[in-house]
């Protein structure tokens, strides 16, 4: 077992400024104590993502995910506790004395990637050091798999004799783990090699345990129909699921939060010879959900480079379905070419040239890809607006969705601009209509977004100015209704934040206030009748009373450790709150009458409530009862 010691690990949090830290992953803009970016853990256009160097932490007021600069480790490169910790320590140039040894002893599958491990030496040893290897080495120079490429991807050779990895393992292992293994056929009660006569790629998961293989034929000779084998499934091999090379491809993928992804062996490894590493391929056409999911926990962005063939463009189409559009460039690789045959016309060069720069947004390939071939027919042109239309209506950039309008007029034989960008326009107003996304709401809805479903006109009045700029600043700030016109990129010194109550807002501002002034909280502490009105601020609100038992002041990440993952989220949503260095007690009153006046219109509700159900109940002494409660109930509010 691996552990640290939580006191090493409190240190070399102390020694990390969070914000240095996380502005090599985030762009990060100062705004007052804060630092603000876009969440790298949620897409979105207008930054909600806190960082406060200060106390240490971080805080996304769209996706709530919250933490230290340990838990940003974790979440951002997907890796456990220790592997966090070895990169921090590395950030902040400290070394840790962490001895790794991963038990693996107990996993029932240690044996299977134990017999694929062997073969692929074998495999590897054959293809190295043997006459036979000599040839399949030329064959494979002529391909450009110099000794170091063969060295990186492990790759080997099966012999023409269909038991030389039997007779080399079966010794060492059990029948059981012969049989599961992928590595063998049965018939007739005996037992073959599953490849024989092929270039062997051994396909490794993504922690570099051999797990299957994939063997190309290569002789001239060699009339067997299958180009490439695969090995069949097993327990530790699921073709839907795994990716070729995500192993070595991982630490660029998680840096970039980008990935390549290809058809192909031959692609990556001619990807790999020019300079890009964070490339991975699904081994053939099939990009499968499992594939994309646990891409998407390591990418934000997939850059589809499949074969220029039709196969290939019919693989792209479905890829971005499952994808989802926002998130994915294509690379079209010219003259049906794959990216492997490209490199070999244009140099390496050229390869990378056109992944890096040759790159399309969907819509242009879908453009393309749909584009009718009978375009005389006028049924056909409108049908193919109706398609497209909705497409670029949803483009952030106007000058994006220009062109693409310009580009379908050009395609269109009996239709203007006018035409298809009013048809555009028909689908902006109707998203509008049904898009409540959090970026769009706009200054105008101030007020009903304190004044959420109840009515509080007649507290309004009540509010101090200052008060109001205070709720103001760290809330809502004024967002240009229509976004559409501004390059997405550009930072707005504004943040975006949950729509809350007027009510829910004080009483994070309170518990901000308790958390901060003893003094505060003290005064609440003593009296039994104060309550919020939304458990989950009471629950807080308790937490820091035992906290408060215990220790002087409020250590935050004392605290957050002592949460529930969804309290933790609200502790740091409620200390991020930019609030004025003191607090007077006029403010702390006023916060707890906009609550507490919401609290007393709950009571009578409820009293009403009983009282109703005592009149069913014909129950006469305790609906005189109730009736007292309710009118003096009503002379609170
Ligand atoms: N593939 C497969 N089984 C096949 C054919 C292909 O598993 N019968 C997978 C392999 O991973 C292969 C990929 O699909 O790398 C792409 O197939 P293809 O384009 O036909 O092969 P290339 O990658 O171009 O391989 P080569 O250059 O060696 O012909
Ligand atoms: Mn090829």
């Amino acid at each position: 077992m691996v552990s640290v010691d939580t006191e090493v690990v409190n240190d070399l949090k102390s020694k990390v400024n969070i914000a240095d830290l996380i502005s090599q992953y985030v762009a990060l803009s100062r705004t007052g104590k804060n630092y603000i970016g876009l969440c790298p853990f949620h897409g979105e256009k207008t930054p909600s993502f806190n960082v406060n160097a200060e106390k240490g932490f971080y805080h996304c007021f769209g996706c709530g995910r919250s933490g230290d600069a340990i838990e940003f480790l974790k979440e951002y490169n997907q890796v456990g506790f220790i592997d966090a910790v070895k990169e921090l320590a590395n950030f902040a140039g400290v070394t840790l004395d962490i001895s790794n040894d991963r038990e693996e002893k107990n996993n029932p599958n240690a044996p299977l990637y134990e017999i694929n491990n062997q073969a692929a030496r074998l495999y590897n040893i054959l293809l190295m050091s043997t006459e036979l290897g000599e040839r399949a080495r030329d064959y494979l120079a002529e391909r450009g798999i110099t000794d170091d490429v063969i060295k990186r991807f492990n790759i080997g050779l099966a012999p023409e004799e269909n038991d030389f990895i039997f007779k080399n393992l079966s010794n060492k292992f059990d029948e059981e783990v012969m049989a599961n293994s992928g590595l063998f056929h049965f018939s007739n009660n005996r037992v073959f090699d599953a490849f024989t006569n092929r270039i062997m790629f051994p396909i490794t998961n993504e922690y570099g345990q051999t797990i299957g293989f994939s063997g190309r034929k290569w002789q001239e000779n060699d009339d067997s129909k299958a180009k490439y084998i695969n090995t069949s499934a097993t327990t530790i091999f699921d073709k839907s699921y795994e990716l070729w090379n995500l192993d070595k491809a991982k630490p660029t993928i998680s840096k970039r939060r980008e990935v390549y992804l290809m058809e192909g062996f031959m692609d990556v490894i001619a990807a790999h010879k020019a300079g890009i590493n964070n490339v991975v391929a699904s081994m053939g056409t099939a990009l499968t959900e499992k594939h994309v999911r646990r891409l998407k926990q390591i990418a934000k962005k997939f850059v589809l480079v499949y074969d220029g063939d039709s196969a290939g463009q019919n693989a792209i189409y479905k890829a971005l379905n499952l994808v989802g559009e926002s998130d994915v460039q294509i690379v079209k690789v010219p003259e049906g070419l794959d990216p492997d045959e490209y490199s070999k016309t244009y140099g390496l060069t050229g390869l990378s040239a056109l992944m890096e720069t040759g790159r399309i947004q969907p819509i242009e390939f879908l453009i393309d890809f749909l584009r009718p071939e009978n375009l005389a027919n006028l049924q056909v042109q409108l049908d193919f607006i109706e398609q497209i239309a909705p497409m670029i209506a949803k483009l952030q950039s106007i000058t994006a969705q220009d062109a693409y309008i310009r580009k379908l007029v050009e395609i269109l034989p009996d239709f203007e601009y006018n035409q298809v960008e009013q048809a555009v326009n028909l689908r902006r107003e109707n998203m509008n209509i049904t898009d409540h996304s959090v970026s769009d709401y706009g200054a105008s809805n101030l007020v009903e977004n304190f004044a959420d479903e109840r009515d509080y006109s007649n507290l309004d009045s009540a509010i101090p100015i200052d008060f109001e700029e205070i709720f103001y600043e760290n809330n809502i700030q004024p967002q240009v209704a229509d976004r559409r016109n501004e390059p997405a990129q550009v930072f707005q010194p504004t943040i975006q934040v949950p729509k809350l109550s007027r009510s829910e807002r004080a009483e994070e501002m309170l518990l901000h206030r308790m958390i901060y002034h003893s003094s505060v909280l003290k005064k609440f502490s003593q009296d039994e009748n104060f309550r919020f009105v939304h458990k989950r601020y009471q629950d807080i609100f308790e937490k820091l009373l035992l906290e408060a038992m215990v220790y002087e002041q409020i250590d935050e990440s004392h605290l957050a450790s002592e949460l529930s993952e969804d309290q933790r989220s609200l502790f740091y949503q409620i200390i991020s709150l930019d609030l004025p260095e003191t607090a007077s007690s006029q403010e702390i009153n006023d916060l707890v009458s906009i609550f507490s006046n919401e609290m007393e219109q709950i009571k009578f509700e409820e009293l009403q409530q009983q009282l109703a159900t005592a009149e069913k109940a014909g129950n006469k002494e305790r609906m005189l009862e109730l009736t007292l409660q309710i009118i003096n109930q009503k002379k609170k509010l």
